[in-house]
This record gives structure tokens, sequence and C-alpha cells, in this order.
């Protein structure tokens, strides 16, 4: 069951009331130019256009590389990234990971919320502790994992 209610809207239910969640994981490299000013704009206009697509996630930022979690509905998640795309402030868009699950959402509260490179390790080991269902678990496990492997080592290194 999920411990967050869910007012994401349109999603389908599963029988166990858990929504059919599509998520997607990229990293793309910043444009130059692109600084704490123009994320901010990148997470304003994230907060006004998740909620109505019923998407929810978190950006980490750091050392001019982007790192997104984007979970929602597929259809809403795979428009969003065409759109996301072609946007002029990232290029070198590397899509890591992608699939659909009926689970709980990773970050129901979050219509996108900005994480420092630093702080990304934190978020998932806090998401991880609190993660009900085994789907969450296994996938913050895979994701700590790439973090620990080298993967982000970069940014993290900011
Ligand atoms: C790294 C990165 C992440 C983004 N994430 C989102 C997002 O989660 N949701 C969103 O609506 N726009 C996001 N955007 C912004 C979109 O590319 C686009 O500017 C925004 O949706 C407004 O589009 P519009 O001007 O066509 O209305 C992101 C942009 C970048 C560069």
């Amino acid at each position: 069951m999920s411990a967050h209610p869910l007012h994401h809207g349109d999603e389908p239910l599963s029988g166990q009331g858990m929504p059919l969640l599509y998520n997607l994981v990229y990293c793309s490299q910043a444009s130059d130019g692109v600084g704490a000013a123009a994320v901010d704009h990148i997470i304003a206009a994230s907060r006004r256009g998740n909620p109505p697509r019923g998407i929810t996630g978190l950006l980490v930022f750091g050392s001019g590389i982007f790192f997104q979690w984007l979970e929602g509905p597929r259809d809403s998640v795979l428009a969003l990234m065409s759109h996301l795309k072609k946007d002029p402030r990232h290029h070198n868009v590397v899509l890591l990971t992608s699939g659909e699950e009926v689970r709980e959402r990773l970050f129901p509260d979050w219509d996108m919320e900005l994480v420092t490179a630093e702080a990304v390790r934190d978020v998932l080991v806090d998401a991880l502790d609190s993660a009900q269902d085994p789907r969450n678990a296994d996938a913050l496990r895979a994701l700590l994992q790439r973090l620990d492997a080298g993967l982000l080592g970069d940014a993290a290194r900011g």
C-alpha cells in the first residue's frame, strides 16, 4: 500500500491500488552559461508543467551535469522527454534506464526537486530507508550502485 496519498490523477491503478508507473533516468551536459539562475528557471517550469502531467521526480545538477529521475504515466513521461531533449540548455542527453512497473512513486511529493550532487546520495539513502515497496528498494539500490560506481562521481566532486 502506498504510504502517501496518490494525488496525481489519471494514472491507472493496479488491484493493490498502486499506480502503473513509467520511470526514466537520464543524464546530460549543461550548455555553456547554464548555471544556478537557469536551473531555477528549469525547476520553476517543471513545477508548473509536471503536476498536470502526473509527473514527479528529481533533478540533480553539479559540475555542469544534469541527472534527472522522472516518474509518471508512460505517455506523459515519454512526451516530456522528447520535449525536453530539444531544450537548448543541455545536450548530450544519455538515457540511463527506463521501465514500467506497478509500484509506489519514489518521490510522491516532489513535482521536481532540485538536489545538489553532494546531497543526492543522502536523498537516495533516505528514500531507501522509507521505501515500503520492495521494487522501490531494488530501484534505489541500483541507483546507489550506479552512484557509488562513479557514474556521478565527477558531479559529486562538484
Ligand atoms: C535538464 C532539464 C530538465 C527539465 N525538466 C523538466 C521537467 O521535469 N518538466 C518540465 O515541464 N520541463 C522541464 N524542463 C524544461 C523544458 O525543457 C521546457 O523548457 C518546459 O517544459 C517549458 O516548455 P514550453 O516553453 O514549451 O512551455 C527541463 C529542462 C532541462 C534543460
